[in-house]
């Protein structure tokens, strides 16, 4: 008999992102719904720096540096460095006790160089994805929970399914070229790897809390502030909007569930609105005079027109069953300006409520 003291158990699920928009959400679900420890691979000069930027998180998201419990840690991690910029052996430690890898990290900007979205996208997926493989070498669970883009599918007529792209995809920009090549990345696991694939991530279902005020946030702050006489875009165009804590919801309920393998678009669908439909939601929320859609008029929106002239929806399935429920724009657009006004559309920031005090509701 070995003396030798038995392994810990490999539970620990490892974060990348989580001090983004969504990452965040997702941490704050995996807290409410498991009890394993998280580590968090974040940006910083040394894991000191990558701790102080875990309670800066706190700070800004919980409203309280303290918030977060002791089984969430950080590592300092960049995607865009050979072995993440660690030559410590901190990684093979991390392999060893990995249940599942969550890789929520990405540039999500439109303008990057290709070479530049590779390098973050499709560079760091490749990290993660050795991750999980080490960790698999080294006996432990090593599984991927990738988070993707519905996008991938770049410019189509044809209902955009979870099983495609089947042909290659016109994409609009490098973002979204980058994230179908990350998710070709993750077939060399060829099991174990579950891929979440959001439309545009807007603010949560219920609060319309948000970090992050990009994409259909810039339009919509223009009409807030009377500059938007017109709709740009086609008034058929399908706008996708999915609240954050849902998607965060789909990730964490991949993590929950090892077995569910696969695409999970975490999207509206078919019930995703029209432009001009949601327009009149939002002229009639603002208390403006109705606009019209103008097609033309979308390269006001700069790097977002393309997301303005969607021709297709996207299939919603699996994700229907871990947490996606379509929000009726009556419902949600609502939501989302009260907050933006709130937060000032992002001059300030406004703290989550903490949520995961109460029992976890483990499932
Ligand atoms: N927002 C959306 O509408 C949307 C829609 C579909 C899919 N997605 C996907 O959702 C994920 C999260 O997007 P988001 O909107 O939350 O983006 P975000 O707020 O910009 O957050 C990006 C996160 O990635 C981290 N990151 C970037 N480069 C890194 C690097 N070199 N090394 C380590 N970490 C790095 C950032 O860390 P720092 O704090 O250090 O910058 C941050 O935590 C992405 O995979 C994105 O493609 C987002």
């Amino acid at each position: 008999m070995s003396d030798a003291a038995p392994a810990a158990p490999a539970e620990t699920i490892v974060l990348t992102g989580g001090t983004g928009f969504l990452g965040s959400v997702v941490l704050e679900r995996l807290l409410v719904t498991t009890e394993e420890p998280i580590v968090l691979l974040v940006r910083a000069a040394d894991d000191a720096a990558a701790a102080a930027r875990l309670r800066g998180l706190a700070v800004a998201t919980w409203g309280d540096a303290d918030v977060l419990p002791s089984r969430v840690t950080a590592l300092a991690a960049d995607l865009e460095l050979p072995d993440l910029g660690r030559t410590d052996g901190a990684l093979d430690a991390l392999a060893a006790r990995t249940a599942t890898v969550v890789h929520c990290a990405a540039s999500v900007r439109f303008d990057l160089s290709l070479e530049d979205a590779r390098r973050v996208n499709v560079g760091g997926t490749r990290q993660m994805v050795a991750l999980a493989a080490r960790a698999r070498e080294l006996g432990a669970p090593g599984r991927l929970v990738h988070v993707s883009t519905a996008y991938v599918h770049g410019r189509t007529n044809v209902l955009a399914r979870e099983h495609g792209p089947e042909q290659a995809p016109v994409h609009r920009n490098t973002y979204e070229q980058t994230k179908l090549e990350a998710e070709h990345e993750t077939r060399a696991l060829t099991d174990g790897v579950a891929i979440v694939r959001p439309s545009i991530v807007v603010g949560d279902a219920v609060t319309g809390w948000t970090s992050s005020f990009n994409v259909i946030y810039v339009p919509l702050k223009a009409a807030a502030r009377g500059l938007l006489t017109v709709v740009p875009g086609p008034a058929d165009a399908w706008l996708d909007l999915v609240p954050v804590d849902q998607v965060a919801e789909v990730v964490a309920a991949l993590v929950r569930r090892p077995e569910l393998d696969g695409v999970f678009q975490a999207v509206a669908g078919e019930e995703a609105p029209r432009l001009q439909p949601f327009a009149d939601v939002v002229c009639e929320v603002l208390g403006i005079p109705p606009a019209a859609c103008e097609p033309a008029a979308a390269e006001q929106l700069g790097l977002y027109a393309p997301y303005a002239d969607v021709a297709s929806p996207f299939e919603l399935g699996r994700a229907r069953e871990l947490g996606v429920r379509p929000v009726p724009v009556a419902e949600l657009v609502p939501r989302l300006l009260a907050f933006a006004e709130t937060a000032g559309w992002g001059r300030r920031p406004q703290p989550r409520a903490v949520a995961w005090t109460a029992t976890p509701a483990v499932g």
